[in-house]
Order: C-alpha cells, then sequence, then structure tokens
C-alpha cells in the first residue's frame, strides 16, 4: 500500500518505518527541510534504539522516501497518517495551528478518495473542531492513536499491544484493516472519541499505578517497610500486574503528564470530574521532594554543598528532557544555593546548552569529583555497571540517594556509601 506520514517526528517516523518493514512505500512529508536532509542521509534525529538502522536499509530498498514538498508526498498515498505535533495551549486545549493549516492544504491538494488517520493526540472536543474543517466528501477520517514508548518505539510499533481503529466509516475501517492485517495484535474497532478515550484513559492509568506506588514507597518510608518486596508481592495479582510499579521520584516524558494534564482539562469542560487524575497530577509534582528530604536528612542545610545528579533524560535509554524530573531536581538545587553537577549518558551537550552555572558531562567519574551527594535521577540500568569503589574515591561524601530504586543498596553500603533509596529502607 502507499502510505503517505505528515510529521517526521518521533511518532512519524516509528509508524512510517515499522510500515515499510512490513512491506508498504511509504513518503515522509515534514516542512523542516533540515531534518529531511538529515533523514535522507539515513540518520535519525533523535537517538532511538535501532531506529538508524531499520531507516537506512528502508531507504536502501527504496521503501522509505523523505520530502518536504507535501504535494508529491501526497500523490500516491491511499492512507495519509497525520502525526505532527500538536502542543497543549495554557488552558489544557489543543494547539491546532498547525493541524488547521495542514487540513487546509489537504483540501486543496487532494480531489481522489483517501484515509486520513490521526496519529496526533488531540482532545476530543479538538477533534470535533478539526473533524469539520475537512471538507471533502472523498476524505475517510479516522484516529488511530499510537501507544509507543521511547527506547522501544520501533518494536512497540511493530508489536502493539493493541490497534486501536476509531471510525463512522466503512471505507477508512477497510483500508486500516488492511494495512494492519499482517499485524500479530489485537485490533479493537469503534468509534473516533472512544478511540481518543483509550488513549488518554491507558497514560492517565499508567500515571495512576505510578503515582500510587510513589505514595506506598512514602509510607514504606515511614514505616520501615521495603517497597521492591511489596511492589513484587502486589504486582503477582495478575488483576493488578507488575509493570508500572517501580517507585521513585516520579514521571517525566511527553505523554504522561500531558496527557494526564489534558484529560483533566477536557473532563473539566465536558462538566465531568476525573479527580483521581487530578490527584495524579498533584502527587507527582511533588514526589521529587522525596529525594530532596533525604538529602536533607543527612546533609542539613544544602546551601554551598556541591551535590551530582546522575541522569538528565526523563527516562533511561532516550535523550529526551521534556517534562524530565532531573531538571526539576536541578532548578530547586539551584534555587538553594547548591553547587550542582550532572552527568547524562545522551544529552550532555544538547543539556548544557540549556542549564546555565551546572557543569555537565558525559564522564560520570568527572561529575563526581568532589561532591558531598549523589543523586540517580534517571533509570539509565548502566549506573548498575559503574565502578563505584572508584566513585567512592572521587567523592568528598558518601551519600547516594537512588531516586530510581536501581542500585544493590548492600555493595554500596559495603563500599561504605550511605544508600538512601525510595521506601528501601
Ligand atoms: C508513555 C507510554 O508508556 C506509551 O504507551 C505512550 O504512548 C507514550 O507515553 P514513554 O513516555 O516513552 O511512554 O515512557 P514510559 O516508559 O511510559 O515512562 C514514563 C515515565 O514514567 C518515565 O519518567 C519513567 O521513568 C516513569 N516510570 C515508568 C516510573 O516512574 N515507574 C514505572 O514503573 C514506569
Amino acid at each position: 500500500m502507499n502510505i503517505c506520514i505528515i510529521g517526521a517526528g518521533y511518532v512519524g517516523l516509528a509508524t512510517g518505518i515499522s510500515f515499510c518493514i512490513k512491506g508498504h512505500r511509504v513518503e515522509f512529508y515534514d516542512s523542516d527541510r533540515n531534518k529531511i536532509l538529515i533523514l535522507n542521509d539515513g540518520r535519525v534525529p533523535f537517538y532511538e534504539k535501532g531506529m538508524e538502522e531499520a531507516l537506512q536499509k528502508c531507504i536502501k530498498r527504496g521503501s522509505a522516501i523523505f520530502t518536504d514538498n507535501l504535494k508529491k508526498a501526497l500523490k500516491e498515498a491511499a492512507v495519509i497518517f497525520i502525526c505532527v505535533n500538536a502542543p497543549t495551549l495554557p488552558r489544557g486545549k489543543t494547539d491546532l495551528t498547525s493541524i488547521k493549516s495542514l487540513f487546509s492544504k489537504l483540501n486543496k491538494l487532494i480531489k481522489r478518495k483517501v484515509t486520513i488517520a490521526i496519529k496526533t493526540t488531540i482532545n476530543p472536543d479538538d477533534y470535533l473542531e478539526v473533524k469539520k474543517l475537512l471538507k471533502n466528501e472523498n476524505f475517510h477520517l479516522a484516529v488511530n492513536p499510537e501507544f509507543l514508548r521511547e527506547g522501544s518505539a520501533l518494536k512497540d510499533s511493530l508489536n502493539p499491544f493493541r490497534i486501536v481503529i476509531g471510525t463512522y466509516d466503512e471505507s477508512s475501517k477497510k483500508d486500516l484493516e488492511n494495512l494492519y492485517s499482517n499485524f500479530d495484535s489485537p485490533k479493537i474497532i469503534t468509534d473516533p472519541l472512544s478511540a481518543i478515550m483509550i488513549k488518554y484513559a491507558s497514560n492517565s492509568f499508567l500515571a495512576v499505578k505510578i503515582s500510587f506506588i510513589n505514595e506506598i514507597a512514602n509510607l514504606c518510608d515511614k514505616i520501615g517497610a521495603n517497597i521492591d518486596d511489596v511492589a513484587t508481592g502486589i504486582g503477582l495479582d495478575p488483576r493488578i500486574g507488575k509493570d508500572f510499579l517501580k517507585a521513585g521520584i516520579g514521571f517525566g516524558g511527553s505523554c504522561l503528564p500531558k496527557d494526564t494534564r489534558n484529560l483533566i482539562s477536557f473532563s473539566k469542560r465536558a462538566k465531568a470530574n476525573i479527580s483521581i487524575a487530578e490527584k495524579v497530577y498533584e502527587i507527582n509534582d511533588v514526589q521529587f521532594l522525596a529525594a530532596i528530604d533525604k538529602l536533607k536528612e543527612v546533609l542539613g542545610n544544602l546551601k554551598g554543598k556541591t551535590i551530582a545528579v546522575l541522569g538528565l533524560a526523563f527516562k533511561g535509554g532516550t535523550d529526551d528532557l521534556r517534562d524530565s524530573v532531573s531538571l526539576k531536581i536541578i532548578n530547586y538545587l539551584k534555587k538553594h544555593g547548591v553547587i550542582v553537577r550532572a552527568h547524562d549518558y545522551m544529552i550532555y551537550e544538547k543539556a548544557g546548552k540549556l542549564l546555565k552555572d551546572v557543569f555537565i558531562s558525559g564522564d560520570i567519574y568527572s561529575v563526581a569529583e568532589g561532591c558531598d551527594a549523589l543523586i540517580i535521577a534517571t533509570d539509565w540500568q548502566e549506573y548498575k555497571r559503574i565502578d563505584w569503589a572508584k566513585i567512592k574515591n572521587l567523592t568528598t561524601g558518601n551519600l547516594i540517594i537512588d531516586g530510581r530504586n536501581i542500585l544493590n543498596k548492600k555493595l554500596l553500603i559495603k563500599l561504605g556509601f550511605i544508600y538512601s533509596g525510595i521506601g528501601r529502607s
């Protein structure tokens, strides 16, 4: 099938490349000429495991084509996927500027029958607004949300837990069923608004799970219980499930915080009350203070102390800083007179431009030098394998706050560190 992906960002690329791998021909359109040049050159403008190799194979086979010419990109397409960025405005409405301008171009450029599938996450009321803009009766509209995780985006696009197709329209339903026929995943065919709700409710539910386990971990700290055993114990009940029960300093990223925020705001506009989402948002907003309180317990006043924040990305395996809890911690520490040093495996250069007055490096040993304490802020699995004895010799103090509960507590205590995880007392 001939597919056109509009918006060659994270979602667009993962989606499009997975269709190429499944045997389709995909034209990617993006208005950012520079991005198109990079992609045509076989490079991916962000880090995602396996994506660049897959992209190069698809280009070589001729199944992935990149262009900044929309007319050309649309020419052969039977299905068009809308994967453009739609940021949230201050009051929780979606910023529809790019979608609106895109839809007016589609109205002018396409005269034949085509399926248009919206992957971009937009609020239900925003969907009803943009739907009216597609004036051509040959357009067959559907909502087809994505659920991919950064760090495993390609794997998730090729083997999604489910494929959701939301449409009232037989023609787009048939096209999308056809397109996904060689994907071995359960398929849910529903109406567009229910498809949108599946997306928002899924991400918000994941956020509920994380905030729940974080509050349980905070309680474990107070009473002297161990969150690792508690999470294992409750996760073994299949009605609960073991995933998304990793306690820590809170969730970040481009989706969970935004989707929870948007669910709150459009539910208010719909005169409904999703108070659990509001609570989750409040809990997550302050969960990073669990790490700060632990620092204060041992160091007292933080002013003038030197603290290393290990990890800047919102989670390990990505180079994405969006809504990263690490940034919240760094800003808090700087505001309270702390000398901050920071490490990341991926985004030390990009972060260096953003965080003035912070020594940032990709070399963890130089970051640890002279520090009174270290905080693990990102769950980079590599932190488990570094030479902690060497770090001990480099630091001035001996305190480690493990904000992601990934380190071996016994080993670190044996090396002479004071170790404190979240709920691992
Ligand atoms: C998420 C959803 O998982 C995905 O389905 C959706 O389409 C996009 O948003 P992503 O943002 O890539 O994916 O990351 P995810 O793995 O969900 O983690 C989000 C945040 O939660 C990270 O900050 C992570 O560190 C945190 N997290 C996750 C926890 O604190 N504990 C957990 O148990 C799991």
